[in-house]
């Protein structure tokens, strides 16, 4: 970003390696988000097993803007601004089926799936500009469908959403995630700004004190110890047990016997040479077994030579999909206040084509120290009130980043800069490939803005 476009950015990253505390609570910048970035950036609005037959409709919510998201009878899907073009009333609260359209409930108006207005009570008593034809219509919202999922962006200019996604559709259409359903979905209430939020789960450096459960002694050699491939195997399986319990899915139980099943294989005294054994087969085992139950899945052997076996992807601004072997956890967060964010998580696995499976219900956002929450995320949450209230501290400006490893968050936090000079389209999709990516041990790194 050149300097003058800085200049329009109140507590601007200037020193990349810092990040200054009001971009975590101060009412203006929040509202400079509000009016700058989340209007213009494609958005997960809903999973496509939320609307699985036509006319299914579903109401995503973003700050206060409310969007209808529906399916249509050819099994595409299609966006409204969810308001009444009389005296704009929202028409769809929740989820449902719309079998013949909208009727607003305040003074009956109707609309069709494709928008349209097929009603209008008492038609002669409006002069003709308050009744035209076309202008009584829905208003349109830009949708896509990727991943398994609908996406809108409320700016009409916004860039198609494949241009806005990548690498990270790439990296997961190599998983195939659109193959992927929701096992299981859950929703918290986080009392901390949505990007203190995100970058809880933007770095790996935290593992280590935060969840402690995760340091297993015997996955990697010691230095100048021997190497003991029993050991090491005992140790893969504990983590892999650990990260399934932690996470209440991600590595799916399904993998974990799987994993069990394979203890007894030979492996060699070289421990890098044992490891890479070992994961071959383990991935081969997990795939073979997918298959032959009829699930889409990817030969993991092959993501893995070509690099694409990432553990995370980050989408930039509110997305994540955790892969690990044949499933997934993927998160969304959506701001409700400069100091309250709405976390979900949805555990993701493989389902055969045409296998029946009961709709989850939208989940009722927990508190996050709810105890039904996972460990992991416990843990994670844990946190977050804590760093929240701490960026209050009158001593303490800006926090200290690692360059080297805690680099995503700066990476991310000056593309948010870019929006909120309300640089343009071009300029910003050039910037998106370096943001959506494995967001984990990344350095900072020059965006281009
Ligand atoms: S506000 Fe919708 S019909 Fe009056
Ligand atoms: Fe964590």
């Amino acid at each position: 970003m050149t300097a003058l476009d800085r200049l329009t950015v109140p507590y601007g990253v200037d020193v990349p390696d810092r990040i200054r505390k009001e971009r975590y609570y101060d009412p203006d910048f929040y509202a400079m988000e509000a009016e700058l970035l989340w209007p213009r950036v494609w958005q997960m609005a809903c999973r496509l097993e939320e609307i699985p037959n036509a006319r299914d409709c579903v109401e995503y919510q973003i700050l206060d803007q409310s969007v209808i998201v529906l399916r249509d009878d050819d099994m595409g899907v299609r966006a409204f601004q969810n308001t009444c073009r009389h005296r704009g009333v929202r028409l769809l609260e929740g989820r449902g089926t719309c079998e013949t359209g909208f009727t607003c409930p305040f003074h009956g108006w109707c609309y069709g799936i494709d928008g349209v207005n097929t009603f209008i009570s008492r038609p002669g008593t409006f002069t003709e500009h308050n009744a035209q034809p076309g202008d009584v219509d829905l208003v349109p919202v830009r949708c896509e469908t990727w991943g398994g999922c609908a996406w809108i962006n409320l700016d009409a200019e916004a860039p198609p959403l494949r241009r806005c996604i990548e690498p990270f559709a790439t990296i997961m259409d190599a998983w195939r995630l659109e193959s992927m359903r929701a096992e299981w979905w859950y929703s918290f209430r986080i009392p901390a700004n949505w990007k203190l939020a995100e970058e809880a789960f933007m770095e790996q450096y935290h593992v280590l004190e935060t969840h402690p459960q995760l340091r297993i002694p015997g996955r990697y050699p010691p230095r100048n110890g021997a190497f003991d491939p029993q050991v090491f195997i005992e140790s893969e399986l504990h983590y892999l047990r650990t990260m399934n319990e932690g996470m209440a899915g991600m590595v799916h139980a399904s993998d974990v016997a799987l994993a069990e099943q394979q203890q007894d294989i030979e492996l060699p005294a070289d421990p890098a040479l044992a490891r890479s054994i070992w994961e071959e087969h383990l991935n081969d085992k997990v795939v073979e077994w997918h298959r032959g139950q009829g699930h889409v899945v990817p030969d993991l052997n092959e993501l893995e030579a070509s690099g694409m076996n990432e553990p995370m992807g980050y989408l930039f601004p509110h997305f994540f999909v955790l892969p690990m072997y044949s499933s997934a956890s993927s998160y969304r967060f959506r701001p409700l206040g400069p100091e309250e964010t709405l976390m979900e998580i949805w555990s993701l696995t493989r389902f055969a084509e045409g296998e029946e499976r009961e709709q989850l219900p939208v989940p009722e956002p927990w508190s996050c120290d709810d105890p039904r929450v996972p460990p992991i995320p416990t843990q994670d949450f844990s946190n977050l009130p804590r760093q929240q209230k701490g960026l209050h501290g009158r001593g303490f400006e800006y926090m200290r980043l690692s360059e080297q490893i805690e680099g995503h968050i700066s990476n991310y936090h000056r593309l948010i800069d870019g929006y909120l000079a309300g640089l343009p389209h071009d300029r910003l999709v050039d910037a998106l490939p370096a943001i959506n990516v494995n967001p984990l041990e990344r350095g900072i790194v020059d965006i281009g803005l």
